[in-house]
C-alpha cells in the first residue's frame, strides 16, 4: 500500500458499515487518520477499534448527518483530534443499514420521501457546510459526494432513492463551482449495483447478479472496486479535477 494520504484527515459519513467502511479502512491504510461518521454508533465504534488495533489512526463519531448541531460537532472532534480536515465522504444514506422500501412511485410513503432528502441531499450538504470552515483556513480539501448509477439510468421502485442520488450530480457540480477559489475539489463517485450487504440472501445475490450481466466487465461488484477512485479523489493526483462524477460498475453506464 502506498501512503500518498499521510498526514491527511479524512471524515466518512455512514463510515460503519457496507462501502463506508471499506472507504475508512482504505484512506487509513493509506495513510490518513479517518474519522467515521455514524448514526450506528456501536459499528462506528467497532470500525474505529478495528483499524486503531492495526496501528491505524480512528475516531467514532456518533453523527446524524440531517442534524446541524451534530455534525458540527463531528467535525469540531474531528479538528480536535488530528488538528485538521481534509476529505469528506459524503457517503451515509438510507439504503441498506437503514434500509428503504421499494415500491412503485405512486406507493412510495411521503414520510419516507422527506427522510430520504433528509440524509441523502441534506445530509451530503450539512456535512459540506461543517467541514467548509475548516478547508477554507487551510485554503486546501476535498470532497467526495457518494451517487449511484440509478440518477444516470434510472431504475424501478424506489424513485425516492434514485431522486436524491440525481441531486447529488447537482449539488456537486455547484459546491464545485463555490469552494474551487478557496482550494477545494468536489467530486462525484456513482456506484453500480455493489454487494456491500453484511449479510446477503439468495433474492439480494440475485439482485446483484442480474446487475452483472448488464456490465462490460460481467461480473459482480464489491465495495473494493470504488477503493481506487476515492483514493484518487482524496489524493493530491486529482488536484485540478473538480465538479466530475466517475462512474465505478464495470461499463454498465457508459455517459
Ligand atoms: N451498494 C450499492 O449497490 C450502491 C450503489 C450505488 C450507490 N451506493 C451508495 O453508496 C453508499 C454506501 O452504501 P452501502 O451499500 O454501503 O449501504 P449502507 O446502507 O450500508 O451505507 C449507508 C451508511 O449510512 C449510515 N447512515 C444512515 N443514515 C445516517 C444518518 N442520518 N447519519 C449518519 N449516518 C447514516 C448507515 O448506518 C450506513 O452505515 C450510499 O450512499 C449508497 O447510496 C450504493
Amino acid at each position: 500500500m502506498s501512503s500518498r494520504l499521510k498526514g491527511r484527515v479524512a471524515i466518512v459519513t455512514g463510515g460503519g458499515h457496507g462501502i463506508g467502511r471499506a472507504y475508512a479502512r482504505r484512506l487509513a491504510e493509506e495513510g490518513a487518520s479517518v474519522v467515521i461518521a455514524e448514526i450506528d454508533v456501536k459499528a462506528a465504534t467497532s470500525a474505529a477499534e478495528e483499524l486503531e488495533k492495526e496501528g491505524f489512526e480512528a475516531l467514532a463519531v456518533h453523527t446524524d448527518v440531517t442534524k446541524p448541531d451534530s455534525v458540527k460537532e463531528m467535525a469540531r472532534l474531528a479538528a480536535e483530534k488530528f488538528g485538521r480536515i481534509d476529505i469528506l465522504v459524503n457517503n451515509a444514506a438510507i439504503f441498506i443499514s437503514v434500509p428503504m422500501s421499494r415500491a412503485p412511485f405512486d406507493e412510495i410513503d411521503p414520510e419516507e420521501w422527506d427522510r430520504m432528502m433528509a440524509v441523502n441531499v441534506k445530509g451530503a450538504w450539512l456535512s459540506s457546510c461543517a467541514v467548509a470552515p475548516y478547508m477554507r483556513d487551510q485554503q486546501y480539501g476535498k470532497i467526495i459526494n457518494i451517487s449511484s448509477g440509478t440518477a444516470l439510468k434510472g431504475a424501478d421502485n424506489r424513485i425516492h432513492y434514485v431522486a436524491s442520488k440525481a441531486a447529488i450530480l447537482g449539488f456537486t457540480k455547484t459546491l464545485a463551482n463555490e469552494l474551487g477559489k478557496e482550494g477545494v475539489c468536489v467530486n462525484c463517485i456513482a456506484p453500480g449495483s455493489t454487494m456491500s450487504e453484511e449479510n446477503p440472501d439468495d433474492a439480494i445475490r440475485q439482485r446483484r447478479a442480474s446487475a452483472a450481466s448488464t456490465r462490460a466487465i460481467p461480473r459482480l461488484q464489491m465495495p473494493g472496486d470504488m477503493l481506487g477512485a476515492v483514493v484518487f479523489f482524496s489524493s493530491s493526483d486529482s488536484d485540478f479535477i473538480t465538479g466530475q462524477t466517475l462512474v465505478v460498475d464495470g461499463g454498465s453506464c457508459m455517459h
